[in-house]
């Protein structure tokens, strides 16, 4: 397992997530508990693209509970179509929101959070669990976040 993640700060978007993914792929690689893995890929997201709150919610019980995540303290329970992460589930479809003030019934967990992205990881052919991203800025995620995301989206569905 990597103890340190190398990432170049000059690097553009697409070259971290390049450098990053192959590192995060090597750092769950044997282990089998989900709550490390998700734990260390929230934190690698985090620390690695600098983003300003990373997390997940796990599908239980028709809703998503707050899982691991690396940022402010967060709401802990959202029903399916609430929100950003509940319209995710609902739709099985990763969502960008480049003004979370212009997204209908966006959840604001915090007021910091000014940008989001959020896709879906699927189980069986259903939604098992969501990976909210969420940015400091304005209209901080684009087409290269959501295509390196989602490569991510695939490593995580093979833990699942
Ligand atoms: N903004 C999200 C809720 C989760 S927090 O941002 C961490 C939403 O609207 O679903």
């Amino acid at each position: 397992m990597a103890e340190e993640l190398i990432i170049e700060n000059s690097a553009s978007k697409a070259e971290k997530y390049n450098s990053l993914i192959p590192q995060i792929e090597a750092l769950v690689t044997g282990e089998p508990d989900l709550v490390a893995n998700l734990s260390n890929i929230a934190s690698a997201l985090k620390y690695g693209m600098g983003y300003f709150w990373v997390g997940f919610y796990l599908v239980k019980n028709d809703e998503l509970v707050l899982g691991p995540f690396q940022g402010p303290i967060a709401c802990t329970r959202i029903a399916k179509g609430r929100g950003v992460c509940g319209t995710s589930w609902a739709e099985g479809s990763t969502l960008i929101v480049p003004n979370v003030d212009e997204f209908p019934g966006h959840i604001a967990c915090s007021g910091d959070s000014k940008s989001e992205i959020v896709l879906p990881a699927f189980k069986n052919g259903e939604v098992a669990l969501i990976l909210d991203v969420d940015s400091d800025e304005l209209n901080d995620f684009d087409e290269v976040d959501k295509e390196h995301l989602e490569k991510l989206m695939g490593i995580i569905e093979g833990l699942l």
